[in-house]
């Protein structure tokens, strides 16, 4: 029997073969049925237990060969968790060695922005152990909700030992108390002026803040005294630089009062990874878990990852589960036909109820393909998309024009999108956040098992149906 014929069950059944509907999936996302896990002589299973320590020590009953693949292949696709380990960040070859430069040959500021999950985080910390490399002070902070320039910078400031600031010799007797360049900022709360008169007194090394979910936090004012003191360390050339990150559709939404620092940030969108990339990622994971992806396995994550190491690395995590579950080392497609399962239950979960039911509705009148195009559109763009991204999806003309007709009608009914109005002018973003990586993966399932299949069957609605099926 085919892999194909397998995941769209064709012919002998077994347990976890078929692609199941979204329902069942999280059935058996989140309740498997184990009869391995059944006491002997019960008919009740036995209570779930964990499978590994605290000290990632694997339960003696289960220290087989799966048992250990299992705990391996947790640590080498960590879906919720940046890269920290460069043994483990894959590809961004191009972007790391940009940055370096900028901040080396150009000594500006970098400010780095992108979709949620495109691996911003991963990139400051590889960036970070580069610099560390090169004997950079380095100071990393994640910014939070009510993130306060005083604060934030007294413990930067922290950081850094007095030995480094021209006025104290290396062995004055303050540095040689082990104190900070925090120790010489006034009392009070600190103005970017008085921080940047004291890291302009850094000498004998560089340091790099990095500023991370700098979107999270929304005070003005925290936005403001960033946007001053970079103004005011770059007139000095200060050997301190900032690096910030952020999600953000364009650089302006990241960073205000961009007009009087342009000049000195560079600015980079994180690019989605190119399929080399996420080949790379995958490999990396195979490699630290022992387990290995059979190439159309590879080829379903890559296609519907579509260049996001986020989902590769959740569909790479699920799928070797889902294999490693069924006492396999080697993951097939089928397995990774669980883990879209999953994933999507997983994305379902965040969406609010009465987008669930808009976003069954419009796919049952077969504006899936428009809403994933969509989905896409926005997930890598940062978010937003406007009327010239449309073009670039639809190269032809009338298609363009009938999907930008579903997309105002869907924003007059305040369905799923809303529109925006600023200085570049209409753009659009979905309302949920977790909407377009539901659909964007919902598109890329039904497209690649279409693609698989000898004769696709029923067609997506061609643009002028679903533009009637948003209308009704
Ligand atoms: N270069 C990479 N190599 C391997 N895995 C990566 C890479 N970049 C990102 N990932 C994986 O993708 C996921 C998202 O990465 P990360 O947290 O860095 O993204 P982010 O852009 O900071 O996300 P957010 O917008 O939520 O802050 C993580 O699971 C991480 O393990
Ligand atoms: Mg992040």
């Amino acid at each position: 029997m085919s892999w194909i014929d397998r995941i769209l069950g064709r012919g002998p059944k077994s347990k976890a073969q078929t692609a199941k509907p979204l329902a069942n999936s999280i059935m058996t996302a989140q309740v498997p049925v184990d009869a391995a896990a059944r006491k002997p002589g019960s008919l009740l299973p036995s209570f779930p237990k964990f499978q590994s320590t605290a000290g990632d020590q694997l339960s003696p009953k289960l220290s087989d060969r799966f048992g250990a693949a299992r705990m391996k292949l947790r640590a080498a696709f960590t879906p919720s968790q940046p890269v920290v380990d460069r043994r483990m960040f894959a590809g961004r070859v191009e972007v790391l060695t940009t940055l370096i430069r900028s901040l080396e040959d150009q000594r500006v500021h970098v400010v780095l922005y992108g979709e949620r999950g495109i691996g911003k985080t991963s990139l400051v910390h590889v960036l970070a152990q580069a610099a560390r490399d090169a004997r950079y002070i380095v100071i990393y902070s994640s910014c939070g909700a009510t993130s306060n320039f005083d604060e934030l910078f007294r413990a930067v400031a922290a950081e850094i030992p007095l030995l480094f600031h021209s006025g104290f010799a290396p062995t004055a007797a303050e540095a040689e108390r082990g104190q900070s360049v925090a120790d010489l900022l006034p009392a009070g709360e600190v103005s970017p002026r008085q921080v940047s008169d004291v890291f302009a007194k850094i000498i004998g090394t560089r340091v790099l803040i990095i500023l991370d979910e700098f979107d999270i936090c929304n005070s003005t004012e925290f936005r403001r005294n960033i946007a001053e003191l970079i103004k005011n360390l770059s007139d000095r050339s200060v050997r301190v630089q900032l690096v910030i990150a952020g999600v953000a559709g364009d650089l302006t939404e990241l960073v205000e009062h961009i007009p009087s620092i342009r000049r000195n940030i560079f600015a980079l969108q994180v690019p989605k990874m190119a399929t080399s990339e996420i080949h790379h990622l995958i490999e990396n994971g195979q490699s630290i878990s022992g387990v290995s992806f059979e190439p159309p396995a590879m080829d379903f994550i890559t296609s519907v990852s579509n260049g996001s190491p986020y989902i590769a690395c959740l569909l790479s995590h699920h799928s070797g589960l889902a294999a490693v579950d069924k006492g396999r080392l080697k993951i097939g497609v089928e397995d990774v036909s669980v883990a879209v399962d999953q994933a999507l239950a997983e994305f379902q979960g965040r969406i609010s109820r009465p987008s669930q039911v808009q976003i069954e509705k419009l796919t049952k009148n077969g504006v899936r393909q428009i809403l994933g195009m969509l989905a896409g559109a926005s997930m890598f763009n940062g978010g937003r998309f406007d009327a010239a991204d449309i073009d670039v999806l639809y190269p032809s003309a009338a298609n363009a024009a009938n999907c930008r007709e579903v997309i105002e009608e869907l924003t007059a009914k305040g369905i799923l999108l809303e529109a925006v109005e600023d200085e570049y002018g209409r753009s659009y973003r979905f309302q949920e956040e977790a909407v377009p990586p539901y659909l964007w993966i919902l598109a890329a399932q039904k497209r690649f098992l279409d693609s698989a299949k000898p004769s696709s069957g029923k067609e997506e609605a061609a643009p002028a149906a679903a533009r009637a099926a948003a209308r009704s």
